[in-house]
């Protein structure tokens, strides 16, 4: 599996995993354990987390099943995100629901994942979304504490446009400190950070891409959606002709485009995830790239 490099100390497997969904697969820490193994097995070692996940109990699901083979820990980079507030927060005394990027709330945050988790550090830390309330000078001061702390060894954002992540990154830097990757939505279904430049803008300052529902969350193999229907048109006959299935034609659309974009996949079988992975040896030529592409945006290009 290849790596990305993000920063000195850290590097992610090029195909991460996420637990949005952890809660719904309601399973044993034992079952837990045997699919991070059976991960770790293939390379897979980048584990996407958010302090919100299942309601605040995706994080602790995730350390349970860790708890039961610690050396695990050394082969794996955990990455979590924090900012988002929802009603009943264990973290944040005022209910409600909406984002809070003070130094306070994102340091307890930290505190509160870390203890989920069942870890003494994170790999990564993303800011969740953008806020129209984000003072970056908050988000810089909690982060000069986290990494002075040794909690956090690499930083991001995810959900950023060009001006959100320019005015962050550009206070950042008076510390030294960077942004190393932007969590977008991205998928044959979702085209709108390649369409809006966000992350031509990311590959410019050597920003790394994770792609976050990198199968629109499922809703590419509902064909009574008319656009999922149109793009399956075309990758049903490539996965045909690659001998492979459809999920493995999406990593290899993902991984055409020169970002070297990390998917982020959702799933919990697998299977799945060894189609993803052999969408890696795919090469699409420019040709059926594109076929991909405008069976989405719904028109040839000009
Ligand atoms: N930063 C953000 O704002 C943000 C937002 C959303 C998500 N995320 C991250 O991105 C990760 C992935 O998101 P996602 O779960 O939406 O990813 P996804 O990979 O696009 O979707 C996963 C869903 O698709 C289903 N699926 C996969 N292959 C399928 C097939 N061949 N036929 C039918 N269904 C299929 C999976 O079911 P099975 O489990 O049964 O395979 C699962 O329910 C999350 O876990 C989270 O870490 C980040």
């Amino acid at each position: 599996m290849d790596r990305v490099k993000i920063n000195q100390h850290v590097s992610f497997s090029k195909i991460i995993q996420g637990f949005w969904r952890a809660q719904d697969w309601q399973w044993t820490p034992q079952q837990l354990n045997r699919y991070l193994n059976e991960l770790v097995s293939r390379g897979i070692t980048t584990m996407d987390h958010a302090d919100i996940y299942g309601k605040y109990t995706c994080e602790g699901i995730f350390g349970e099943a860790l708890k039961l083979s610690p050396e695990l820990r050394e082969n794996l980079e955990i990455v979590t995100k924090c900012g988002i507030v929802l009603p009943d927060s264990p973290v944040n005394r005022i209910s409600g629901h909406r984002y809070d990027h003070s130094s306070n709330h994102i340091r307890q945050s930290v505190d509160r994942s870390l203890q989920e988790l069942q870890i003494d550090h994170l790999d990564s830390l993303l800011i969740h979304r953008p806020s129209p309330l984000m003072d970056p000078n908050e988000v810089t001061d909690a982060l000069k504490a986290l990494v002075a702390e040794g909690k956090v060894k690499s930083f991001g954002v995810s959900n950023f446009n060009k001006s959100q992540y320019d005015l962050l990154s550009q206070c950042l830097v008076c510390d030294k400190l960077h942004i190393t990757v932007n969590q977008l939505e991205v998928s044959p279904y979702t085209l709108d950070a390649i369409e809006n430049g966000i992350i031509n803008h990311m590959y410019k300052d050597d920003v790394k891409i994770m792609a976050w529902s990198p199968l629109a969350g499922g809703k590419l193999f509902d064909l009574v959606d008319k656009k999922a229907s149109s793009i399956m048109s075309i990758v049903a006959p490539l996965a045909q002709k690659y001998q492979v299935s459809a999920n493995s034609i999406v990593t290899a659309w993902l991984n055409k485009h020169p970002a070297s974009i990390m998917p982020v996949l959702g799933t919990h079988n697998i299977s799945r995830v060894d189609e993803a992975v052999k969408g890696l040896d795919i090469i699409l030529t420019d040709q059926e790239w594109f076929d991909i592409y405008t069976a989405s945006l719904g028109h040839d290009i000009p």
